[in-house]
């Protein structure tokens, strides 16, 4: 057999196995449609359940205690502190109350040895954010340190928490790889509130606790010029927050009434009080913990299994998150090279590159430079694996690996689109007003990078019960720096 006859058997080969992956991760509508039903359903029984503990497996849709969304009309300086899966930010920021706000802040990555060494203790990652937070104080605002009055700050912490009161919530589980045990079932504002006193700022007082997509959203209302009383008419209505970045979540308003786990005593109060909704956090990342509906495919269940921190849990989140696009494609490309249809120049798997060997080491960001690369030959593909992974490519595989690329960005972008869809269908967004146009304030670096994500959101939308009508009718706007403004939000109502 000629030798280009052989190259073009090879990579037929490639190929057909490649087409059997990108098939296992394809979405239909009839399954948009199944999944969307089936999270309508776990919103339902979630609100209903008290159960916030390690071992719950449905949706947690933990109450917040926020009650009412700012309109832009809101004022004042305030602190916010804001623990992700990359970074910890401290801001402080002035409300104008004009829609506008400016911000200093200060973000430090997280140390890896915080995230990745199982004998870290909380002191030593509140302690990490309390000495953040003086280094902010220091540079930007060492006047504060002589003051004798209170000085708010929000805290937005984006993990799940059970929230008992706007001020205070004991962690239910880490996720996004942290694994710090003695932090669970503790307050998580008692732990900062302690160690920013032990670094002397006991004039700093903890007063809100947000999760960064109820942060997201208090900050789009407050940021939406189509919200509240500074315009003319009511035009489109902010309904959702959410998070696509290192992790996934969203928050929205839902009836008091509906929200059947709040204690009977607080529930009534609340009415009393005139309040009529509450912001709840879905922690959508763990919707179908029990695999009954989500599409699975066996490099799911090896993440989940063998490389993830929390397995069981968040399996939503590890088909849809930043920090795990990257991952699904190392194990797409390892299992290829066991069949023996790819990289076949290494005699053996130990032979294989490193980093395509070490769980998390290919970055979704990787991904998002294939996604659209149409260079001749691929070339940029070559040149950003070769970089990132020191993995040499032929121009074959990267058309293959192009491919798996694009099916794994999809499938997370077609999922993203289930909770929003889902969302609008229980609360009825879509037909409350006259037009029944909604704004999604969005946040996190999937949403705001990957290209083309908040396309294929959309394409999805189109497909799942909304329709294309309903599509139409939703703008998915980007809240930037939404958690440090929301935080701040949440501060001055506390
Ligand atoms: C956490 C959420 C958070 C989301 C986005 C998830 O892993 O459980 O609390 O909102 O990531 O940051």
């Amino acid at each position: 057999m000629s030798f280009d006859k052989v190259h073009q058997e090879k990579h037929a080969v490639l190929s057909k196995a490649v087409d059997e992956v990108c098939e296992a991760f394809t979405l239909t509508s009839e399954k948009l449609h199944e999944l969307t039903d089936f999270f309508v359903a776990s919103m339902e029984k979630g609100l209903g359940e008290e159960k916030e503990d390690a071992e719950y497996r449905g949706l947690p849709m933990i109450p917040t205690y926020v009650t009412g969304l700012p309109n832009g009309t809101e004022n004042g300086m305030l602190l916010a502190a804001d623990l992700g899966g990359t970074n910890f930010r401290v801001c402080s920021v002035e409300l104008q109350g004009n829609h506008k706000f400016s911000l200093l802040q200060m973000k430090s990555k997280i140390p890896e040895e915080l995230l990745e060494d199982d004998s870290v203790t909380s002191d030593q990652l509140f302690g990490y954010l309390a000495r953040r937070t003086l280094a902010f104080i220091n540079k930007h605002h060492p006047e504060y340190l002589q003051n004798k009055e209170k000085l708010k700050l929000g805290f937005t912490f984006s993990y799940p928490v059970d929230q008992t009161s706007l001020s205070s919530g004991t962690l239910i589980r880490w996720t996004k790889g942290f694994k710090i045990k003695d932090t669970l079932g503790e307050d998580v504002v008692q732990l900062y509130q302690k160690h920013l006193e032990a670094q002397g700022m006991p004039m700093i007082r903890v007063v809100a606790l947000a999760n960064d997509t109820v942060g997201t959203f208090l900050s789009h209302c407050y940021c939406s010029e189509n919200n509240g009383s500074l315009t003319s008419g009511e035009i489109v209505e902010p309904v959702m927050g959410c998070i696509f970045g290192t992790g996934t979540n969203g928050a929205y308003m839902e009836k008091i009434e509906n929200i059947k786990k709040l204690p009977e005593k607080v529930r009534q109060e609340l009415l009393q009080a005139g309040k009529t909704h509450m912001c709840i956090n879905t922690e959508w990342g763990s919707f179908d913990n029990d695999l009954k509906h989500l599409p699975t495919t066996r490099y799911d269940i090896d993440i989940d299994q063998k490389f993830s921190s929390n397995p069981g849990f968040h399996l939503f989140e590890k088909r849809v998150s930043g920090m795990f696009l990257g991952e699904i494609l190392r194990n797409v490309l390892v299992d290829l090279y066991r069949k023996g249809v790819i990289f076949r120049q290494y005699p053996s798997e130990e032979a294989l590159p490193h980093r395509l060997r070490t769980p998390f080491d290919l970055s979704s960001e990787v991904l998002s430079h294939i996604e659209i690369d149409d260079s001749s030959q691929l070339r940029e593909t070559e040149l950003s694996i070769l970089q990132s992974m020191r993995l040499p490519t032929t121009h074959e595989e990267r058309i293959e690996i192009q491919k798996l690329v694009r099916a794994i960005s999809r499938r997370s972008a077609y999922l993203a689109a289930v909770p929003i869809a889902a969302i609008l269908t229980k609360t009825d967004a879509l037909n409350k007003r006259y037009h029944g146009e909604v704004e999604i304030g969005c946040d996190g670096s999937v949403v705001e990078y990957y290209p083309g994500f908040r396309s294929m959101i959309r394409h999805a939308l189109a497909l799942s019960p909304i329709g294309p009508e309903g599509e139409r009718k939703v703008h998915l706007c980007i809240a930037k720096d939404g958690s440090g403004v929301g935080a701040a939000l949440c501060a001055l109502v506390a």
